[in-house]
């Protein structure tokens, strides 16, 4: 394993052991029956999984919460991954929990060299997935791997054009990080989109930048057919201070911000029938 795969792991270990206690993954409420999928995703993707009842890959799933909303929206088998050992332990345990252990599996694997020698109707992703991986062409080429040929690929991501920025405010924003990079970036700091207060002993992350040329080049270069690419003025979290959250869970930039850039994108896309991936 690489330093940067190993740096970022134990970090995410730390995570995935305090999430699951965050109002922002609400566990309760999704064992009271909500679901963990926000209202985009609900839109765009919940409808097809209701009705074509398929088998779902689900990278990087964290500790699966998402995973199992996609189970209990209707997918007839969903097996998430992630390369974190507590995060799969937690998933496990919370589709035990949640009844819903003969539907889910978990496999703790790293998805860049991901290999289950099968394959799905549906592979699926979503939100704080892109920036920790170092090949997009690598990840790519997983997604296609476990691809049954015509089968749909979803991503819904914070944007690469977001990353950019920081201190968003009073119509100004500074140009903090490259949006075209070679090298990866590494942060080191307490707290998690989930618990901004949380103080971990692993603090070191490397990040890398993808541009979404980089990413829907790796695609289409692995046999994946563009279906479509949206882009929203909203993020998921609280990607810069002064943001504010409305009842669905998204965050608006700014008011005193007159313009409006993308922050997030949802990409839907075929596996072509003559893919070399
Ligand atoms: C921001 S979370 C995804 C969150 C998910 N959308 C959710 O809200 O539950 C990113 C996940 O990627 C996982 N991860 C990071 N690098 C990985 C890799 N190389 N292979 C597999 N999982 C990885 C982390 O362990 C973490 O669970």
């Amino acid at each position: 394993m690489d330093e940067y795969v190993a740096t970022n792991r134990r970090n995410w270990d730390e995570r995935a052991a305090r999430h699951p206690d965050t109002d922002f993954y609400d566990v309760e409420g999704f064992l009271a029956g909500e679901s963990s999928l926000y209202p985009l995703e609900r839109e765009e993707f919940a409808p097809f999984v209701e009705r074509e009842s398929p088998t779902i890959l689900h990278l990087q799933c964290h500790f699966g919460l998402d995973t199992l909303s996609l189970a209990r929206a209707g997918a007839n088998e969903v097996v998430g991954v992630d390369f974190s050992s507590v995060a799969i332990e937690q998933a496990r345990d919370l589709a035990a929990e949640a009844g819903l252990g003969d539907t889910a599996a978990f496999v703790e694997a790293d998805v860049l060299d991901l290999d289950l020698d099968r394959s799905f109707d549906v592979v699926y992703t979503s939100y704080g997935v892109l920036a920790w991986l170092s090949d997009p062409d690598a990840w790519a080429a997983t997604v296609a791997r476990h691809l049954r040929e015509g089968g749909t690929f979803y991503i819904v991501e914070n944007h690469p054009v977001a990353g950019v920025f920081e201190n968003v405010g009073d119509d100004t924003a500074e140009l903090a990080h490259p949006y075209f990079a070679d090298e990866p970036m590494m942060f080191d700091a307490q707290g998690s989109y989930a618990d901004l207060d949380a103080e971990f002993e692993h603090t070191e992350q490397y990040e890398f930048a993808h541009s979404l040329g980089e990413i829907v080049t790796a695609l289409a270069e692995r046999g994946l057919r563009i279906e479509s690419l949206h882009e929203f003025p909203w993020a998921t979290w609280r990607m810069y201070e002064g943001m504010s959250e409305d009842d669905e869970g998204r965050w608006w930039l700014p008011d005193d911000v007159s313009v409006e850039l993308p922050l997030t994108f949802s990409l839907q896309a075929t596996k072509r029938t003559t893919g070399r991936g």
